[in-house]
């Protein structure tokens, strides 16, 4: 399957003066890599004049990035500027104001009240149920016929562990990454029927979450994340698009991101099968630098934006106040400076933990233990039932920018003869 190898090699010359990487179809196509090689080389801190979602500043190199995260009063996340996407939160009817797209000081109350539910003493008690989950979802796969790994087995467990987040009704879980991936489609542009759609399907979610925010609000406190939320002084009386804003980001920042890596496990598994075997042979030491690995290579999102406050010499070129710079992680994370050989998936590689998938500074993800253990999890229990997926097909990516992941991804499994599932 030569258009899933990861290298930049026999790509045609670039004009980097017209180079627009946000380009749908090269997401679809999975084709951005040589393009970001070539500014990481050649123009790393590139301006692009022209776009569909206007003109807008590249960040392609790993300490670049980290500069712009570090800096937040220069380089703003808020929705007032315009937000944390490539595409302006004004241009939207839902303008979702999350704390993601906040600066401090609400950012930081509003991430305060929700840290705990992810803290490392709440993670180590969903560990045991996601666990069952994970190898009732595995035992549950048909052997040797072809199969949507997105449709089987990573829609079902993200949602699942969303779902026990929120604490929300378990028979209506489905609804879950409907609206999530709805909410998530920040990158459509102003289309005004897509827009609408996601009005639809963004009002309904947020009506569904207030009668439980009012219920649990009513209650006495417990651990979920709504309860928290509605017994807290920094979330419990928000405003309408505050309110939808937090949910929405909850919802997306736990749902598409570690479904996209489930998904990317196994793509890299097909690419690099001599780590797999590795992995298999030596879960207990390996499985979770696998876990990092596939998060740092899939980048399951693939830019955040920050917008600047004043005019900034930055990496040799001046930014304008208001102009969009736009951070982009799956650059970073190929960085040469950082990660020799960075295509290569490498469960042993050290430094692996220091990727940008989960951003840098204050806004770092708030889920990124919670991320890692589902995919260890989902890799131990593979590696111990001795299971190969192998691709039957190339997979159904989805032409955003920001959302890098799949459609669809058409699997077979096979058991080997090693079955360790009673070890
Ligand atoms: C592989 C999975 C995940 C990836 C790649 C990911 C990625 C990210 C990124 C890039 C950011 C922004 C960081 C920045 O601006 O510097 C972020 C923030 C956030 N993520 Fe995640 N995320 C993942 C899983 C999760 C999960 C499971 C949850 C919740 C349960 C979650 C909740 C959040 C929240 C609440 C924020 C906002 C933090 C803030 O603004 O202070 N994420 N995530």
């Amino acid at each position: 399957m030569a258009s899933l190898v990861e290298s930049s090699a026999g790509q045609s010359p670039v004009d980097l003066d017209a180079l627009d990487v946000a380009r749908a179809e090269l997401w679809q196509a999975n084709a951005w890599r040589p393009l970001f090689t070539r500014l990481r080389a050649d123009d790393p801190v590139s301006f692009c004049p022209e776009s569909f979602f206007g003109p807008y500043w590249s960040i392609t190199k790993y300490d670049d990035i980290v500069a712009v995260e570090a800096d937040p009063a220069t380089f703003s996340s808020s929705w007032e500027h315009g937000g944390i996407v490539i595409f302006d939160m004004h241009d939207t009817g839902v303008q979702l104001r999350m704390f993601i797209a906040m600066d401090d000081p609400e950012h930081g109350e509003k991430r305060k009240t929700v840290a705990p539910a992810v803290a490392p003493s709440e993670i180590a008690k969903l560990a045991g149920p996601l666990r069952e989950r994970t190898a009732a979802v595995l035992d549950a796969l048909p052997v040797g016929e072809t199969f949507d790994w997105v449709q089987r087995v990573s829609i079902p467990l993200t949602t699942a562990m969303i779902a026990t987040l929120f604490d929300f009704p378990w028979d209506e879980r489905d609804k879950l990454p409907e609206w999530s991936d709805w909410a998530a489609k920040i990158d459509i542009g102003p289309d005004p029927v897509l827009n609408a759609e996601r009005e639809r399907h963004v009002f309904a979610m947020a009506a569904r979450f207030k009668e439980l925010f009012d219920e649990r609000k009513a209650a006495p406190p417990r651990g979920d994340l709504l309860s928290m939320m509605a017994h807290s002084t920094a979330m419990g009386d928000m405003d309408e698009q505050r309110f939808i804003g937090a949910i929405a980001l909850l919802l997306v920042g736990g749902n598409d991101t570690t479904r996209n890596s489930m998904s990317g496990l196994i793509e890299r598994m097909n690419l690099f099968p001599d780590a797999w075997a590795a992995v298999k042979a030596d879960p207990a030491t390996l499985a979770s630098g696998a876990a990092t690995e596939t998060i740092r290579l899939q980048t399951p999102i693939a830019h955040m934006r920050r917008t600047a406050t004043r005019d900034v010499e930055f990496g040799g070129k001046t930014i304008h106040k208001g102009d969009k710079v736009v951070l982009w992680y799956n650059s970073g994370n190929r960085d040469e400076s950082v990660f020799p050989d960075g295509d290569r998936w490498d469960p042993t590689r050290e430094n692996s933990r220091r990727h940008l998938s989960f951003g840098y500074g204050i806004h770092r993800c708030l889920g990124a233990r919670l991320a890692e253990l589902q995919l260890t999890v989902l890799i131990e229990e593979l590696a111990r039932r001795d299971m190969d997926v192998k691709l039957a097909g190339e997979p159904d990516r989805i032409p955003s920018c920001f959302t890098n992941g799949y459609h669809h991804m058409p699997v077979t499994l096979a058991r080997g003869s090693g079955n360790r599932s009673d070890g």
